[in-house]
């Protein structure tokens, strides 16, 4: 397995390209389900993600091309008549569970496995049930898959979710847009990657409003048709390559990148003593005096601060001076980056969703294990940070949802470099 080997110690100064939203791009694929004419989705993140999605989506019946060294996707929802979405692939990706609603709406039946245990928690997937029985889908759990029927075809409804979950919203937006009638949900999830799938299906003739607050209405219509939509830029690798001149020194300009993807987090920066500046097609990020400041910090959804650059976050706070508190609201098992950054030298005490991070003058590189996709970049930011050398091993995880990482954190003066074996 390949592990990553960074020197740490050295300022970092130059640019990163963000590329698209690995997350939106997870969603969006599936939108293509709902369609008979092809859709072209561009600005394509290069992630094995993306690569499982294919596979899932090929193994329904759809066809995918990649195009432009995978960078643009060409798709059709034409061929696809199998509506079973098989354990083997679900199980490498919860974002697999994104077929249930298109393929709900598009044959009247869908059998999509249960993801199973997930490093980072539970996940269960009662609100995504919920929503769809409220749009008239019959759901059983059978055999570790859940069955779910609309004999009749699905009708509009109103659907008010217990939380905002981001999956649950994108499953019951895509099937509302072919069902009978008007459909709300309340407590939506406000995630950027919300708006720009409404924004790609708005562009395939669904009727939806509201996206991007609370309550998300959506007229049902009888057919969607093709489009070409451009990915989002994607803020969680935004996010963490913002911390990156953070945490080592120097300035760093993030192209693509824009505040009001990433505002709370931003703030927190800012509030820790980095500066942060919007170019207008790009972020500018400086630090050049000094130690950050210790912040505390509690995820929530969108606007939030997200759970996904929680563990990056703490990365950065281990070095910072003073005592920083982090809740972790989302996930109830989130902290697994905690104990390898205390290999490092940092000292942080985790008691059940709060983790409690003393700076530290310096951290000492050490060879660490990533436990997620999340968790391992924390670890590459943390080995840059070090005194010596940082080795992360299980970097598979990295290759999940960040594109060409070696070359992005080299391209900004890191020493790293990927140990093949
Ligand atoms: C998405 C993101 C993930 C991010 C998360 C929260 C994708 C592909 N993944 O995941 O990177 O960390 O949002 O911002 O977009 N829950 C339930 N029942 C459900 C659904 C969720 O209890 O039916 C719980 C989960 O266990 C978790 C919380 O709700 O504790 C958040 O989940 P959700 O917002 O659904 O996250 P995902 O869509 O899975």
């Amino acid at each position: 397995m390949d592990s990553i080997l960074i020197r740490g110690g050295g300022a970092l100064d130059g640019q990163v390209e963000i590329a698209g939203a690995k997350n939106a791009c997870l969603t969006l694929m599936p939108a293509t389900l709902l369609a008979e004419e092809p859709l072209t989705l561009t600005n394509v993140p290069r992630l094995s993600d993306i690569t499982t999605m294919t596979t899932l989506l090929r193994s329904l019946g759809a066809e995918v091309s990649s195009l432009q060294d995978g960078r643009v996707l060409a798709l059709s929802g034409h061929g696809a008549d199998n509506p079973l979405a098989h354990y083997d692939i679900v199980r490498k990706m919860r974002a697999s569970n994104l077929v249930l609603g298109p393929l709900l709406a598009r044959h009247g039946q869908a059998a999509v496995s249960l993801p199973g245990g997930c490093a980072i928690g539970a996940r269960p997937m009662d609100i995504h049930v919920q929503g769809l029985e409220a749009l008239g889908a019959e759901i059983e759990l059978k055999d570790g898959y859940l069955h779910a029927a609309a004999p009749r075809g699905l009708r509009g409804g109103e659907v008010t979710f217990p939380f905002a979950s981001v999956g649950a919203t994108e499953n019951v937006m895509m099937a509302a847009t072919l069902a009978r009638g008007t459909t709300r949900i309340h407590n939506a999830a406000r995630e950027p990657e919300i708006s720009d799938l409404a924004t790609c299906l708005r562009a395939m003739g669904a009727r939806i409003q509201g996206d991007g607050s609370a309550t998300i209405t959506i007229e049902g219509v009888d057919r969607l048709h093709g489009a070409t939509h451009p990915v989002i830029a994607d803020r969680i690798e935004l996010g963490t390559y913002m911390l990156a001149p953070a945490i080592a020194g120097g300035q760093v300009e993030l192209i693509g990148g824009a505040l009001e993807l990433v505002g709370a987090f931003a703030e927190k920066l800012h509030e820790a003593g980095v500066e942060v500046e919007d170019t207008g097609h790009s972020l500018r990020v400086s630090r050049t005096n000094g130690r950050v400041r210790a912040v505390n910090v509690t995820t929530r959804v969108f606007p939030g601060f997200p759970t996904d650059l929680q563990a990056q976050m703490m990365a950065l706070l281990t070095t910072a001076q003073g005592v920083s508190v982090l809740e972790e609201t989302i996930f109830e098992n989130r902290f697994m980056h905690a104990p390898e950054l205390v290999r490092m030298g940092a000292r942080i005490e985790v008691q059940g969703g709060t983790a409690t991070v003393t700076g530290v003058e310096r951290l000492k590189g050490a060879p660490v294990m990533a436990t997620d996709l999340r968790a391992s970049v924390s670890l590459i930011l943390a080995g840059l940070a070090a005194e010596g050398e940082t080795v992360v091993s299980r970097v598979y995880h990295l290759d999940r949802g960040y594109e060409q990482v070696v070359r992005k954190f080299s391209g900004i003066g890191a020493r790293i470099e990927r140990l093949r074996s």
